[in-house]
């Protein structure tokens, strides 16, 4: 696999306006539209709907990957965003688990019924934090599963845990349950930081967990990360960075930290005045790019990092990465469906998610319906913009020649309005290029992708984006 060019820090010469665009929020395209232009009249009827149309047509024999959110979590983190519930009240998880198993057996029955045999490949549990089950409620939803599909037999089946609250005899338990992949929340190994943020969770405590004997019982393992956070200065994040590159995870996400106090109560306890100042965040960022790719990870995309031969580098080098709810994909399986509250669904042309509320998600099943409140049927038009926005993400390039014989449009006039924009917006930035008819991002560019991007998005490029309240959902789709 050829060494990837290493980015270049920010251009100096223009470093006031990249500064300023570096600091603009923006969606990170993990659907398009994002989730603020899905709709509310698509319930449970809808979704019946979507599913049928796309099971009896292309999805057929798609390879499914399946989202399950668990929404407990035993102690609160200052800087979380997710959709969570603390409770250690064994009583009040089981409940919900009752619900999540009835909303599986919904599902199954939906297949059965209309003689689906549906070609799962991959689970995702996330939350909250999955490895909050006890092992006999894990067991419990593992047997459940197993009634959709064999979890043996899958390509990855994939959780969140959280190390504070997992032990060796844990990661053993759920490799034996057919899990395969381990998403560590670490965040930052700074003890300063990790106070900051209620989350202390030294570096002994990560290593002692990744023993030889666990690292032989899982194909691989995942950091995620967060830069911004309180007390975080470049110093200490080139220090994180080297514990991390000690633990040599297979794949990294490293996130930028979305502070968002008057929709997220808790984060108040995060001091404004303890931030990273604005001017930092792009250095931070783009040493840290570069520290990981000198440490052999493969820039995947906007944030996540893969060391060959991870799939995800592998993926990157096959052309063959896709986007999706989670993030980036080697593209086994480009098809969602989501269980769980606030999990969402993304399959062919349709987006669904689920209800937030423990009464609204607990009320629908004992009605025997899904739990949907929102979702999009994609027309002819956002198709393409989504493939271009895909495009964008996973490849840093688009081939307007290709879109215009995809399609059958003529991308000179289809879309005149967006590369004007471009032209004029970005190229001179040095965050594009244009090659004949395809659009190049240059190394630098990668950093703004989302800005790129939104000049395609129709739902958003013409209001000031907002970090929106279902940004809250479990999958890993943050912005
Ligand atoms: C859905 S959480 C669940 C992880 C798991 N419960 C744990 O803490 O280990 C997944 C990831 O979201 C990221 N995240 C949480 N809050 C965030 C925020 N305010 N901004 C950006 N990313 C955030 C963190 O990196 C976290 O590990
Ligand atoms: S970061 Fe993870 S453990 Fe912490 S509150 Fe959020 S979901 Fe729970």
């Amino acid at each position: 696999m050829k060494t990837q060019q290493l980015p270049p820090l920010l251009d100096s010469s223009r470093y006031a306006d990249l500064l300023k665009r570096f600091s603009e929020s923006g969606p990170f395209y993990t659907s398009y539209p994002v989730m603020a232009g899905w709709q509310k009249d698509f319930g449970h009827d809808e979704y019946i709907a979507a599913l049928k149309d796309f099971f009896t047509k292309e999805g057929s024999d798609a390879p499914l990957h399946l989202y399950v959110h668990i929404p407990f979590c035993a102690k609160l983190c200052w800087y979380c965003i997710c959709n969570m519930t603390v409770s250690n009240d064994r009583a009040k998880i089981q409940q919900f688990l009752n619900y999540l198993l009835r909303e599986i057996d919904l599902l199954r029955r939906f297949f059965d019924q209309n003689g689906i045999k549906p070609n799962i490949r991959e689970i995702h549990l996330g939350g909250g934090t999955p490895s909050h089950l006890d092992s006999d409620q894990f067991a419990q939803l593992t047997a459940k599963l197993s009634t959709l599909t064999n979890l043996k037999d899958l390509d990855e089946f994939a959780m969140e845990i959280d190390p504070r609250t997992t032990d060796r005899e844990d990661l053993a338990f759920f490799a034996s349950q057919g899990v395969d992949r381990i998403s560590f929340g670490v965040q930052d190994f700074d003890p300063t930081v990790q106070k900051a943020i209620n989350r202390v969770q030294p570096f002994e405590m990560v290593d002692e967990l990744l023993s030889p004997e666990i690292r032989k019982l899982y194909t691989g393992f995942n950091f995620d990360l967060l830069y911004g956070l309180p007390h975080q200065t470049r110093e200490t994040l080139q220090t994180t960075l080297k514990l991390v590159e000690k633990l040599a995870p297979e794949r990294v996400c490293f996130y930028k930290y979305a502070h968002i106090p008057d929709v997220r109560k808790h984060m108040k306890m995060i001091k404004d005045a303890d931030l990273p100042p604005a001017e930092e965040l792009p250095l931070m960022c783009t040493e840290s790019v570069q520290t990981l790719i000198e440490q052999g990870y493969v820039w995947v995309g906007i944030d996540f990092f893969s060391k060959p031969p991870d799939d995800l580098a592998v993926a990157v080098a096959n052309k063959t990465l896709r986007r999706t709810f989670n993030g980036y994909t080697s593209g086994r399986t480009e098809h969602m469906i989501g269980l769980g509250p606030t999990s969402a669904g993304a399959f062919g042309r349709y987006y669904s998610q689920s209800l937030f509320e423990f009464p609204d998600y607990f009320k629908a099943i004992d009605e025997g319906k899904f739990p949907v409140f929102k979702g999009y049927k994609l027309k002819a038009d956002e198709v393409i913009r989504r493939d271009i926005i895909f495009r964008l993400f996973c490849e840093q390039r688009v081939d307007l020649d290709e879109i215009d014989s995809s399609y059958g449009i003529h991308h000179e006039e289809y879309f005149d309005f967006e590369l004007a924009r471009l032209r004029s917006e970005f190229v001179p930035d040095g965050v594009l290029e244009f090659s004949g008819n395809t659009i190049n991002v240059t190394p630098m560019g990668r950093l703004f992708l989302r800005h790129i991007s939104r000049v395609f998005d129709t739902f958003t490029r013409d209001t000031a984006y907002q970090v929106p309240r279902p940004a809250l959902t479990g999958n890993r789709s943050l912005m």
